[in-house]
């Protein structure tokens, strides 16, 4: 399994780089690379887990954070508002966002990311509010691989973006403003509840 020290961090060039596609059937490196994705997040949305190998909890992981330069990511977000609470839990394989919508919206408490160490309170990252991807979805139960087309909205739409990113070689810290100086069209996705704050990391 990945650990803290196998995650790629800020200010290596190769988290900057864009990824090649994945060629399919999958190689037996690529297969691997995926389940440890995968597995990362589900271990460590165990707050237990995450004390007893000291890793940081996320939302989502991209092949680049863990030096495999492939278009690859894995994200495990539940939809916090929807009444539902709708889980997205997926193994992303060659994405391609084909429709964003024209509004915008961010996260009020800003983006969090397994690659960034430093604070980035205050600065908020404008993403589109509705996204069209079409990708390969890996099966974890069966390893099975169908090509679809996701339509994500709110939350789930930002963590897909933020990892989309990554496979460009592109961290949200290079697209952080200031709420203040954003267009007044772009608006919170959420109003934060201060009791209630979310601490996840994506
Ligand atoms: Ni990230």
């Amino acid at each position: 399994m990945y650990l803290d020290k196998d995650i790629v961090k800020e200010g290596a060039p190769s988290l900057n780089e864009k990824c090649e596609r994945v060629r399919l059937p999958l190689s037996k490196n690529d297969l691997e690379v995926a389940k440890n994705l995968f597995q990362y997040l589900i271990i460590s949305e165990n707050e237990e887990m995450c004390t007893k190998y000291g890793i940081r909890p996320g939302v989502g992981i991209a092949a680049p954070q863990v030096g495999q330069n492939i278009r690859m990511f894995a994200m495990n977000a539940t939809d916090f508002l929807d009444e539902k609470q709708t889980k997205y839990t997926f193994l992303v394989i060659n994405p391609e966002i084909i429709y964003r919508s024209p509004e915008m919206t961010y996260l009020p408490g800003g983006e969090g990311c397994l690659s960034v160490t430093r604070p980035t309170e205050g600065l908020v990252t404008p993403r589109n509010l509705k996204i069209i991807a079409k990708c390969s979805l890996l099966d974890m139960g069966t390893l099975k691989i169908k090509t679809v087309k996701l339509t994500l909205f709110g939350y789930p739409a930002i963590v897909f973006q933020h990892e989309y990113d990554h496979l460009d070689g592109i961290l949200y810290t290079s697209k952080m403003f200031k709420i203040k100086d954003l267009d007044e069209k772009i608006q919170p996705l959420y109003t934060i509840n201060e009791d209630n704050e979310e601490e996840d990391e994506d």
